[in-house]
């Protein structure tokens, strides 16, 4: 989507880049999308609220924009060989960028009662999923040639972990141990993995880390206390698609296996 200003033309950061968000249609995956949108990438949203994924697609492509919606859910390997079949037939198995970004909580509670349910439902969506792409999708990115970079969306929960989301911690832990054996092992094809770890960010899923959360100056200025984050705010889904878009685009063609820190210094 790159623009034509006083004859002056823009070049986008991600010109020419076809990426993949999962989780694309809300929250985070949704401020990723647009972003990489503007910067002049091809856009592909996964996700499995088809309502909230079809009308994000439907906004991109009205502002010029090549994008693709598909129904997935990213638990399961068949809807991950539909996404790499949409990538052969629309993009002719192009794919330079993956964000794995669709995730999941519970409501904080004692690790004495959180229900086994539970339990597999952060680790299949937040981790599975990965194993997944790593199979459907990495044989793309190597066939290409070109290498690719790879975003996991992780957490500060990763790195210090607090009580009472033990197993989302514990689930977010693994992804960012993953990210780095991931670049470890597919370095060599050009494959560059990374993991970016916000605080608390204003979403839906904000309610499971903190019950009754408003989405409210006042209540993100009180909440931003109770976490002791030096900067004094929450982090923004602007935040995180800001630092996601630097390890998507060439800028950062160096820089692979690191947990990138979106906290405000919540983590020091
Ligand atoms: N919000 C926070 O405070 C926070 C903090 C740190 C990390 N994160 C991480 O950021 C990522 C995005 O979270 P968010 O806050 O935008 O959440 P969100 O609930 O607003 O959005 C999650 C998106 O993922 C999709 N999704 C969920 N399960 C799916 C599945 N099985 N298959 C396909 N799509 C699925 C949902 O439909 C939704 O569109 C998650 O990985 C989350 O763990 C969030």
């Amino acid at each position: 989507m790159a623009s034509q200003t006083n004859g002056t033309r823009h070049y986008g950061r991600l010109d020419g880049k076809v990426a993949l968000v999962t989780g694309g249609g809300q929250g985070i995956g949704e401020t990723i999308s647009r972003k990489f949108a503007s910067e002049g990438a091809s856009i592909i949203i996964a996700d499995f609220n088809a309502e909230s994924g079809k009308a994000v697609v439907e906004s991109l492509r009205s502002q010029g924009t090549k994008a693709e919606f598909i129904r997935a859910d990213v638990t399961k390997r068949s809807d991950w060989d539909e996404i790499a079949k949409l990538i052969q037939s629309s993009f002719n198995g192009k794919l330079d960028i993956l964000v794995n970004n669709a995730g999941t909580a519970y409501p904080a509670e004692s690790s004495l009662t959180v229900s086994e349910a539970n339990f597999e439902k952060v680790y299949a969506v937040n981790v599975k999923s990965i194993f997944h792409s790593v199979q459907a999708i990495f044989p793309l990115m190597i066939a290409q040639k070109t290498g690719g970079s790879v975003v996991n969306i992780s957490s500060i929960a990763a790195i210090r972990p607090r009580g009472k989301l033990t197993w989302y911690n514990s689930s977010k832990a693994a992804v960012s141990n993953a990210s780095k054996a991931l670049a470890h092992e597919f370095g060599e094809h050009g494959i560059r993995v990374n993991s970016v770890c916000p605080v608390l960010v204003p979403t839906q899923l904000a309610n499971n880390f903190v019950p009754g959360f408003e989405n409210t100056p006042e209540y993100r200025a009180k909440a931003a206390q109770l976490f002791q984050i030096p900067l004094g705010r929450l982090t923004t889904a602007d935040d995180v698609a800001n630092v996601s878009l630097w390890l998507a685009s060439d800028e950062s063609s160096f820089i692979t296996g690191i947990d990138h820190h979106v906290d405000g210094g919540r983590s020091i």
